[in-house]
């Protein structure tokens, strides 16, 4: 099985949501898909198989609040069809987008937040570098904990 990554476009946005739904419960509207799109349109990829799409990465640049730290990536949702995992797709997907943040928008940290009983993503976050480093506490409208995950990006400037 091979797969392929090239960045979103307009017309992927039915499926791209389709996925979302199939694997998340915290879903967007498509103007937010959009929005988030038109922003940063080189941290919004996806993964094909056979010219299908089966997973993306959505991301953005956020300021620094209050004028402190730099700006950071942050990851915004990340997804895999659930015939499709533990294939290297969520790694490719993730690497890339880091990639892109340190080498096209100078940012030194991303940081993410992630259900606290998701094992599957955390592992996958821990194996790319990411650390715990806080709990948000009720972070999901379910009431669930987040962890604050980042990961210095210093490994990926050019
Ligand atoms: C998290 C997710 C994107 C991972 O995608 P993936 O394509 O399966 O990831 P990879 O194949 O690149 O896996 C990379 C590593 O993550 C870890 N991992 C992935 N799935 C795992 C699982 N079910 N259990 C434990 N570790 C897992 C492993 O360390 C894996 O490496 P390995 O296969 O060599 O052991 C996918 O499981 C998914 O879409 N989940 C539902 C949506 C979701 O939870 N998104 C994250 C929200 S914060």
């Amino acid at each position: 099985m091979s797969f392929r990554l090239r960045e979103f476009r307009p017309e992927d946005l039915e499926r791209v949501i389709f996925i979302n739904r199939t694997c998340l419960p915290e879903n967007y509207t498509r103007g937010f898909f959009l929005s988030t799109y038109r922003s940063f349109p080189d941290l919004f990829l996806v993964a094909e198989v056979d010219g299908v799409i089966v997973g993306y990465i959505m991301c953005r640049i956020e300021r620094s609040i209050w004028g402190l730290g730099g700006a950071r990536g942050h990851v915004i949702s990340i997804a895999v069809m659930p015939e499709h995992r533990r294939k290297g797709i969520g790694t490719a997907l993730l690497r890339e987008a880091l990639s892109r943040m340190a080498e096209r928008y100078g940012v030194g940290e991303c940081f993410l937040e992630v259900r606290v009983s998701n094992t599957p993503a955390i592992s996958l976050y821990e194996k790319l570098g990411f650390v715990r480093k806080t709990v948000l506490k009720g972070y999901y409208l379910d009431g669930e904990d987040a962890y604050l995950m980042s990961k210095s990006l210093s490994s990926f400037a050019s």
